[in-house]
């Protein structure tokens, strides 16, 4: 079928030819000649494989993430003029582009043309630190200075609701940006200028005018849209048969329709596409219609007259209509309509994203929980729906959902007016994280009341539902309830009741419970009354009628500096974070193709618990491109990952099968959209299908059940004194709870390994050099001198990269062996979630003995950890160390065990053990407060270390030195306004039924410890211009090790930071280097540095002795003619750097709303004794990044498992939630203890990289006080079990809240 058939006459339309440009540079796809690209391929892909340029990244690939996201410049085809807009590359198809001007941020600036003002403002504000994210960031960024000039502080915060940074914590990229802004605080311009003079760009070569200070400003850059970028008609057919078009008038559509229908053709029509991103496995399609250049589908008109949105309009461009419609009479209800909408998904989807593709989804999956859908049945919207030119009619949302949309197009909605003041419309969208999440349930109410006549209602009420079950709408009966009814209890008595009964939730995990989802309809009908009576209900009452509202974020971060030892201490950003926020910084997966690269794809497992019976990979191998299916047999030697452990981990499974998502082969092949497709058609069999145990609860039950229980104990610790029993006025007994964690690094785990004449080369993104090595020479059966490994940096890693790199490496590497080629394993999003071990859950067991003041007498703990199917990495021992905390342990016995449970082998997780530890102790305290009714504080102060206090995990060591958490906790009182806040908490709750404020003090005494010293370092000297260049054995993976080392090497050198580079790490130079991780890692290779620098010093002080005052260069130059080799390469031996502790307290107040569970944090104060600070900024920065990850650990972030097979459902961003800024404290506080440089650290150094991630569980205790209060509101001041994650499913059933409660 050609396009001659089409209504286009052949002169209108362009065939097998797509035309777009990124960067300026012209692209024209002759489909004929790239068979490789088709109506799926997607502009992320074009833009890193094709163009080659590889600063676009990809994480998710749905929408989720932010990663992708680039400028795209299109016309608007009503208007005919420019629309600039931020879209996520991996939701666009190449073939959508036609006519599209694409910006990556490779053009906004570079090393040699400068850098532009968005990507400066990011690295003076120290906004990177992995940079995986960054790109991302820019090119929201960027768009936002070009979509919308004069753009505010508000503004830039509501364009970051889709972009994730599991580093930063958020704070410093919006500070960034929001500096930019017209309105921008003085403050942050103040910080932008003080900045200003350590932040000279690497470009700024000695002597030359830095290219970057050449002020780029997004004025300057509107340039005219000629280049390729004009609408025409296309038509693509491909030698598969399938089909692409784009008509450019609604006729060619119906016509394109109407061939599809009639011949039986499954279609796509395709308009922002984004819609891929949450059902990724609709179609196959054999046609594909591209309907965004059509007019009349774009085409709105807002007028008092009427509001008519054209069916294809984005999100994006519905707001703004919306918000215009609410100045009319009658439509002041869309105002409220926007405020929802603005909730919907994030910015770049919603720039791309129409009204009428969201319904389809709706009309195609009944499930989904559409808010467009549900707002517009309730205010009784009509859509206009038509099968052909001369046959269109309206239906209600409802109606169209039972229409058969075969050769149908919405081609726009009209909104009704509600004149008068009777009418109140209300919509809600209750979600386990504010933005950029689908509702756990909302809700549309919209109610005509007459206030001056008791409330009574004068019509029949919509009462609109989402996230109930698939055919659920409206609440009819209810609805019916309150017609011709007043307003008043009895009434809303008989509401509950009738949505009692006629609301019945299904239950699909990991949806939220149906009792959960059951109450919130109650609740927020109980919100909606509250707030049509307004004034006029108890005034206890009426916050609960309020949502949380939110302001700007705000950021204090103070610390000490001292400039005497400049460039050492100096806050600066981090050496890599101009090539960072250009796309120039090269991870793995930015390698550019080898010759012959082949590319792997894992195939998992489906079930948890079985034998391996049988692999058929027949199907997969007729895919074309496929070369090879590789197995545990294909392994040529040891088929372990986990030779450094004690227990196997296998490579591929052999015999049986642990957990649900275990790899059974690596399907291999010329592309990587074969490879991935290829490894869904392997087919396994199994045998012995056994249940999954998934929780630790069962697995320990099962190994008591089986008189197992001995085993499972690791260690028994117990302090030297004795229980005081006599001493003990009342016993505590409890359990305690804490949920795994995703690591969530941006960067998913990549390998690429390439066979070379002496054995293969390696490009890992590891955290352990050594590890990959090793591994894949046994796997290999090479020796360990055939492996060359290198590592340039990491795209985040927070220990999922120490043990679980080697598993993706080795594979890699028997691909590689296998075929003789070079292979690339880089993890989709889904992949690297199923199959990567994660944080350990924790379950606690405890019973403790107080005295009447609360101070513990005797104490015992089981602490068991999951660490999934193997016990490889059992961190219940570091939990054991760290449980002690800040408090005396006298009388305690700890015993960490752990239980195997069928999931992945779990692994380290930024401050493993030790989180949990210190979170068991802390909810201990909390306990005891509560059944000695004190002030946790208080009962914390009681138990505190004192000089001479045994340290129960050090045998024979005792505390020595002061504990500084009192005077810490003081000046935290006075800094934070503590006691007027306090009683401010007090007063609020107190006058507030629904909504509850809580505030926590919780302090940490952090016992560092340096596991492993093997970080060789090796520092260069040029001759001929005297520049440095370090390796050492660390790992750069945003902690901004380099940046350190520099500093250490230039202050020690005497020398200007910029003259000395920091290369990758390989292990040639630093053979052996220990793992880079539990925070101390930079410290290690800041003391190696030192040391190596040292050495070199020592060498050349002759001929410095001679030359006296003569410069660098020449002394350099010097020893260069006599012979001295300008090298040094050290080692510290184990036990040269000193453990200490890190001291920190935290301040946390948050406000909850009883009656759905969401909160916000309103304010967090973080002090912590970092030492002396070797970079101020990059301290700042793991503090502020490590704090937010815990908040994650503690609220957001929750795992789901299928009961039954034991698959991991929460895979991918639509399910697991890592917090986003609104999820960071609307006021967050940092300060680095003042004057407290540290005698045993580095230079006077402490670590900061794990710690604040212990001080994060501060959040839970905030949140319990305020669900403590409400309960006390419900009549129960009992304990209650609180444990992590807490969601605000949690919340609201903790709070008690029912509907019996519900009075006006
Ligand atoms: C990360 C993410 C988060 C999201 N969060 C939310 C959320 O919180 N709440 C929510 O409600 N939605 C959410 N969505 C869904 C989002 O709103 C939709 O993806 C988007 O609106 C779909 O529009 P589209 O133009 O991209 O549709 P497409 O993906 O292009 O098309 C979707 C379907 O609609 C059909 N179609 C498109 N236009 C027409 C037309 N005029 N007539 C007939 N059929 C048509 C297509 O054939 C296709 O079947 C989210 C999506 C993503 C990716
Ligand atoms: S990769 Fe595109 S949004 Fe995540
Ligand atoms: S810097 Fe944002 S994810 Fe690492």
């Amino acid at each position: 079928m050609g396009a001659e058939q089409s209504s286009l006459s052949a002169s209108d339309i362009r065939q097998n030819n797509v035309t777009f440009s990124i960067n300026g540079k012209d692209y024209n796809v002759k489909t004929e000649n790239e068979p490789d690209i088709g109506p799926t391929t997607l502009l992320v892909d074009f833009i890193r494989d094709k163009a080659g340029l590889k600063g676009t990244k990809y994480v998710c690939r749905e929408g989720g993430c932010g990663a992708c996201v680039v400028m795209v410049k299109s016309r608007d085809p009503t208007t005919e003029s420019d629309m600039i807009r931020a879209v996520n590359s991996c939701l666009l198809p190449v073939f959508a582009c036609d006519g599209y001007e694409i910006s990556t941020v490779e053009s906004l600036g570079n090393r040699k043309e400068g850098y532009h003002d968005v990507q400066k403002q990011l690295v003076k504000f120290s906004g990177t630190q992995c940079g995986f994210c960054t790109p991302g960031m820019v090119m929201n960024m960027y768009s936002l200075t070009r979509s919308k000039p004069g753009y505010k502080a508000q503004d830039v915060e509501d364009t970051f609701d889709g972009s994730i940074c599991r580093c930063t914590g958020y704070r410093p990229i919006l500070d960034a940006f929001k500096s930019m802004a017209v309105d921008a605080s003085e403050e942050l311009k103040r910080k932008c200028a003080d900045i200003e003079d350590c932040s000279k760009c690497p470009c700024a070569a000695k002597g030359d005018v830095p290219k970057c200070l050449k002020p780029v400003t997004p004025g300057d850059e509107n340039e005219s849209f000629e280049t390729c970028c004009s609408n025409s008609a296309m038509y693509i057919k491909l030698t598969t048969g399938e089909e692409w078009l784009k008509p450019l008038t609604l006729e060619s559509l119906y016509e394109a329709l109407e061939r599809f229908t009639s011949s039986g053709m499954t279609y796509r029509l395709v308009a922002g596409n984004t819609g891929t991103g949450v059902f990724k496995n609709d179609g196959p399609y054999q046609a594909y219609i591209d309907i965004n250049s059509i007019p009349e589908l774009k085409q709105s008109t807002v007028q008092s007259t009427g509001v008519t949105l054209g069916g294809n309009i984005t999100i994006s461009s519905a707001i703004e209509q919306l918000q215009k419609a609410s100045e009319f009479d009658g439509y002041s209800y869309t105002a409220a309509m926007v405020k929802h909408l603005k909730r919907v998904a994030n910015v770049p989807v919603r720039n791309a994203g129409t009204l009428a593709g969201n319904l389809m989804m709706k009309h195609a999956h009944r499930e989904f929980p559409s808010d467009i859908f549900l707002l517009l049945e309730t205010v009784a919207a009509k859509l206009k729906i038509g099968s052909s030119p001369t046959l269109t009619r309206d239906y209600s949302p409802l109606e169209f959902r039972q229409l058969d949309m075969k050769g149908k197009v919405i081609l726009s909605i009209q909104l009704p007016a509600y004149r008068g003041n009777e009418y109140f419309f209300r919509s809600f969208k209750i979600t386990r994280r504010h933005q950029n999440a689908h509702a756990y349930v909302n809700a549309g109410f919209l109610f005509k009341v007459d206030p001056n006549r008791n409330f009574s209602v004068r019509d029949k009420p919509t009462i609109c539902f989402g996230g109930i079950n698939p055919e659920f709408v409206h609440a009819a009966a209810t609805e019916m309830y309150f017609l011709g009814k007043f307003l008043n209890a009895a009434t809303l008595t008989g509401a509950f009741d009738s949505l009692q009964r006629e609301i019945i939730p299904n239950h699909i995990l990991p949806d939220a419970t149906p009792e959960y989802r059951r109450g919130l309809t109650q609740a927020l009908l109980y919100k909606v009354m509250l707030g049509i009576y307004g004034e006029r209900a108890k005034a206890i009452n009426r916050s609960g009628g309020n949502d949380i509202e939110r302001s700007l974020h705000y950021g204090k971060q103070t610390y000490d500096t001292d400039p005497s030892q400049y460039p050492l201490y100096q806050p600066i950003p981090k050496l890599e974070a101009y090539t960072q926020a250009s796309g120039e910084a090269e991870y793995v997966n930015d390698i550019h193709q080898q010759q012959d690269e082949l590319f792997g794809a894992f195939v998992l497992s489906t079930v948890g618990n079985a034998s391996l019976k049988e692999i058929d990979a027949s199907e997969a191998m007729l895919v074309p491109g496929v070369t090879a299916f590789v197995k545990a047999s294909d392994i040529p030697g040891v088929n372990n990952y986990a030779i450094f452990y004690p227990e196997k981990e296998e490579i591929f499974a052999s015999e049986k099968i642990r957990f649900a998502g275990q790899p059974v082969g690596l399907v291999v092949a010329t592309n990587k959209e074969a490879a991935f497709a290829a490894a869904k058609k392997v087919t396994v069999m199994y045998d012995n299908v056994q249940p999954p145990i998934l929780d630790i609860h069962d697995s320990i039950t099962l190994a008591e059940n089986a008189g197992k229980a001995e085993e499972l104990i690791l260690q028994i610790c117990k302090s030297p004194e004795e229980p005081r029993t006599e001493k003990v006025a009342q016993t505590l007994t409890g359990e305690f709870r804490i949920g795994g964690q995703y690591h969530f690094h941006m960067e998913t785990h990549v390998s690429i390994c390439i066979p070379t004449e002496d054995g293969m080369d390696v490009f890992s993104a590891t955290q352990f050099v050594d590890s990959v090595q090793a591994v894949i020479a046994a796997a290999l059966g090479m020796t360990n001198n055939s492996i060359n490994v290198s590592v340039r940096r990491l795209g985040g890693a927070y220990g999922a990269k120490i043990s679980k790199s080697t598993q993706v490496a080795a594979a890699c590497a028997v691909a590689a062996h296998v075929t003789n080629k070079p292979v690339r394993v880089a993890l989709d999003l889904e992949t690297n979630m199923r199959m990567i071990g994660k944080r350990l859950p924790y379950l606690t067991k405890y019973e403790v003995g107080i005295d009447n003041d609360g101070k513990i007498e005797s104490l015992k703990a089981q602490i068991f950890c999951d660490p999934g199917y193997v016990a490889n990495e059992a961190t219940s021992l570091f939990a054991m160390v760290c449980a002690q905390s800040c408090y005396r342990a006298a009388g305690w016995q700890i015993t960490p065990g752990k239980s195997l449970t069928n999931t992945p082998a779990n692994t380290y997780c930024r401050a493993p053990g030790s989180t949990q530890g210190i979170a068991i102790i802390e909810t201990i305290m909390e306990h005891i407060a509560w059944a000695v009714k004190k002030d946790p504080l208080e009962v914390r102060m009681t138990n505190f270390i004192q000089p001479g206090d045994p340290l129960i995990a050090v045998p024979g060591h005792k505390f020595e030195g002061d504990n500084p958490l009192p005077n810490m906790i003081a000046e935290l009182k006075t800094s934070a306004d503590y006691d007027d806040r306090k009683k401010f908490v007090d007063t609020f709750n107190m006058n507030n039924r629904w909504k509850k404020r809580g505030l926590a003090i919780v302090p940490m005494r952090y016992p560092q410890h340096y596991y492993d010293s093997k970080f060789p370092t090796y520092v260069a000297v040029y001759h001929t211009d005297g520049t440095v260049a370090v390796s050492h054995g660390g790992i750069e993976m945003g902690q901004g090790i380099n940046t350190k080392v520099a500093q250490v090497v230039a202050h020690t050198l005497k020398l200007p930071l910029d003259k000395v580079k920091v290369k990758p790490t390989n292990n040639l130079v630093s053979p052996n280097a220990g793992v880079t991780g539990g925070a101390c890692t930079s410290e290690l290779v800041a003391h190696s540095a030192l040391k190596a620098c040292e050495e070199l010093l020592a060498k050349m002080a002759p001929v410095k002795e001679e030359m006296k005052d003569e410069p660098w260069e020449k002394i350099v130059h010097a020893c260069y003619m006599q012979g001295i080799q300008l090298t040094a390469h050290h080692q510290d031996k184990a036990g040269v750097v000193k453990p200490y502790d890190v001291w920190g307290v935290t301040l946390i107040e948050v406000l909850v709303d009883i009656l759905t569970g969401e909160y916000k944090i309103v304010r967090a104060d973080v002090v912590e004794d970092a030492g002396k600070s070797l970079s101020p900024e990059v301290d700042i920065g793991q503090i502020e990044g490590a704090f937010v990850m815990g908040l994650g650990l503690w609220t957001t972030e929750k795992l789901v498992y299928d009961t039954n097979t034991g698959e991991l459902l929460t895979n991918g961003t639509w399910e697991y939630k890592v917090p986003l800024h609104m999820d960071i404290p609307e006021d967050l506080r940092i300060t680095m203890l003042r004057n407290a440089p540290n005698p045993f650290g580095v230079l006077a150094s402490k670590a900061t990289g794990e710690p604040p991630l212990c001080m994060s569980v501060a959040i839970l205790f905030a949140i319990r006080h305020a669900i403590e209060e409400a309960r006390k509101n419900a009549g129960n001041t009992e304990w209650f079990q609180m444990d992590g994650p807490v969601t605000p499913e949690d919340i609201h059933a903790m709070s008690l809240t029912s509907k019996e409660q519900f009075d006006l």
